[in-house]
């Protein structure tokens, strides 16, 4: 296993970003830069055992400084939507920035995925990894609490990505951290991710209405586009005539986990048949937002000078339930003062 940093480029407000590779003997790759924690690339083996990037992302630190879909970033303060960006906690109302229609959406414009995180420390062991940092202000994008925020990605000698989150504050605030990578487990970017065969382990979604926000009742799977407890391609059913695929523009809902009370536990999957490349995903959050690209538009460049078309990629985001802090009967993300978060998510890549 080992670590490589390098120097990646420089913000215009002069601070140096760096990248770290994490490498294991198994022929996977990690890199990540210390601008929004954003994982740049993955490098996993196909089944002819040749290591190919699965993650969209983009060539400079340039790129990933102009707008784009969150494109690999770590996501904080909140995950997902706010709704009319604002909340209360103990009657207090707290207002936030309104990016995404009425609502507040990952956080705000300068979210966990637009800041600079320090390296706390890094491990070349057996299993290496970074653990990044980020002290994030009192009413930072509107936001309670001084914030101390630890993320650890840990990548493991059997091809998995771990990633730990841990926080502290010192005033009752709410918070709900995810990473935002998207998947293409081709490795060609040229293609779309609608043959991909997914698994996700949940009897139940969260319907939104037309602006993502949750109307507040789960939904049951059965007999929808939204059951995925089976094996199932991403295209079979995404341009179905149905109210909830039509307000996501296609997949773009938070699926509430079974087993809530097992803890750290499989999640979800998705399989690429060409490449033989297979995706298992573990958490301890009690959701997954499945997100499969509705919104990349074909202006963003790929790293061949080509540009990524709509749904040439797919999230899997596990959080907690969209708007949370205005949603009694959703479990809660708030966070109290001398409480600990502590949240891990795993990515295990393997051959089928
Ligand atoms: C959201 C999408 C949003 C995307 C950002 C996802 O997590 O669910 O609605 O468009 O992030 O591009």
């Amino acid at each position: 296993m080992s670590i490589e940093k390098s120097k990646y480029g420089t913000t215009p407000n002069g601070d140096q970003v760096d990248s770290y590779k994490l490498k294991n003997h198994t022929g996977m790759e990690v890199d990540i830069i210390t601008f929004g924690g954003i994982i740049t690339a993955i490098k996993v083996p196909n089944i002819a055992g040749t290591a190919e990037n699965v993650v969209i992302g983009f060539n400079n630190l340039e790129q990933y400084m102009q707008p784009n879909p969150y494109f690999g970033a770590l996501i904080g303060r909140y995950g997902n939507r706010i709704a009319n960006a604002k909340f209360s906690i103990d009657d207090i109302e707290y207002k936030l920035a309104a990016n995404n229609g009425p609502n507040n959406l990952h956080g705000g414009p300068k979210g966990f995925h637009k800041i600079m995180w320090t390296v706390e420390a890094t491990n070349d062991g057996e299993n290496s990894s970074i653990k990044l940092k980020y002290i994030s202000k009192d009413m930072e994008e509107g936001f309670p609490g001084n914030l101390t925020v630890y993320v650890t990605y840990t990548l493991q000698v059997d091809n998995t990505l771990e990633i730990v989150y841990e926080a502290i504050t010192d005033k009752s605030t709410v918070i709900n951290l995810t990473q935002h990578t998207y998947f293409n487990l081709s490795a060609d970017f040229s293609k779309t991710i609608l043959d991909h065969e997914i698994v996700i382990d949940a009897d139940q979604f969260v319907p939104i209405d037309a602006f993502s926000i949750p109307t507040g009742k789960l939904q049951n799977v059965v007999n929808t586009p939204f059951d995925f407890r089976q094996s199932k391609i991403v295209g079979k059913e995404i341009d179905e005539n149905h109210e909830q695929l039509t307000n996501g523009k296609g997949y773009d809902h938070c699926w509430v986990l079974n087993n809530q009370d097992q803890g750290f536990r499989f999640a979800a999957s998705a399989y690429d048949k060409l490449s033989g490349r297979f995706l298992e995903v573990k958490t301890t959050e009690p959701g997954v937002q499945f997100y499969t690209g509705n919104f990349i538009d074909g202006t963003l460049p790929t790293r061949d000078g080509e540009k990524y078309a709509r749904r040439t990629g797919f999230c899997l985001e596990t959080q907690h339930y969209p708007d949370s802090p205005n949603q009694e009967s959703f479990p809660t993300t708030l966070l109290r003062e001398g409480e600990k978060y502590e949240s891990k998510t795993s990515f295990t890549f393997s051959i089928k």
